[in-house]
């Protein structure tokens, strides 16, 4: 496995090449996208680079989990055939060109963690100018991120076509994330409840249930347990704002913190 660091040691593509972006410290859950890549490409890339223009001022890019030897294990044990992992100064030049995607990014992660949407498209839309993949892999737990990055790519016309993967779970249902790191073993116990939660919305949307009061419900379980819920939605995966009636295209998303670790999960309405 070829590791790269500059962007001028990327070769361009001779075989349908499979991209799997990542900000490193990689589970279960990046190695079933990886997976995922090894059947639609002929060759397959993952990227390492935890991107600062995502993270806000008092958000944890610098604590975030940076273990590179055992990540670069776990992509040759996979058998990736490169991985590309820049430092921000090979990606960053000082003044550098963004990108914003309007609508999708209006509500829930993109109100409250504002320029956090813009840092993931800028990033994205270079990844692919810079590793010209076929199709590129993304996993379904960042429910928005998939949707801006279908809009990146849909209103850009980037000819890159794009997998969503649906998210992996412990045994308990919680969703894996490299932040999960942070969560002490009561609080990995309390987090299994974010699953339940989110099954129960979705049943009630589906049953025609009062969905309203099942979510102020749950949104009051979950408080109960510990959380400081920031959000618990049913949404539309076009536009992601709120929705009552969309159950098609629609899924019920969920944010909070659990002491200081912030955590995301959702679920589509239907699959
Ligand atoms: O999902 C992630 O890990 C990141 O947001 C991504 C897509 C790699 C961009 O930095």
């Amino acid at each position: 496995m070829k590791v790269f660091t500059t962007i001028a040691e990327v070769p361009l593509p001779t075989v349908r090449r499979a991209l799997v972006p990542t900000m490193g410290a990689l589970h279960e859950g990046h190695l079933s996208l990886v997976r995922r890549a090894k059947e639609l490409g002929q060759e397959v890339a993952v990227s390492i680079f935890v991107n600062p223009t995502q993270f806000g001022p008092n958000e944890d890019y610098l604590r975030y989990p940076r273990p590179l030897e055992r990540d670069l294990e776990l992509c040759e044990r996979e058998g990736v055939d490169f991985v590309f992992a820049p430092s921000v100064e090979e990606m960053y030049s000082p003044s550098p060109a963004k990108v914003q995607v309007p609508l999708v990014t209006d509500e829930f992660e993109g109100k409250l963690r504002p320029g956090h949407f813009d840092g993931v498209a800028t990033v994205v839309a270079k990844l692919f100018g810079i590793l010209r993949p076929d199709v590129a892999v993304f996993g379904l737990k960042d429910l928005q991120q998939c949707a801006v990055i279908q809009k990146l790519v849909n209103d850009l016309n980037l000819r890159v076509e794009l997998a969503f993967e649906p998210t992996l779970r412990e045994d308990s249902g919680l969703a894996r994330s490299s932040r999960n790191v942070y969560l002490s073993d009561e609080e990995r116990k309390v987090s299994a409840q974010i699953y339940q939660s989110l099954q129960k919305c979705r049943l009630a949307v589906l049953e025609d249930r009062n969905a309203e009061e099942t979510i102020q419900e749950e949104i009051s379980s979950l408080e109960a347990v510990g959380f400081k819920v920031q959000y618990l939605e049913w949404i539309d995966r076009s536009t992601f704002h709120s929705t009552r009636t969309n159950k098609e295209n629609g899924a019920i998303v969920f944010a909070g913190y659990l002491g200081n670790t912030r955590l995301i999960d959702n679920i589509l309405i239907t699959a």
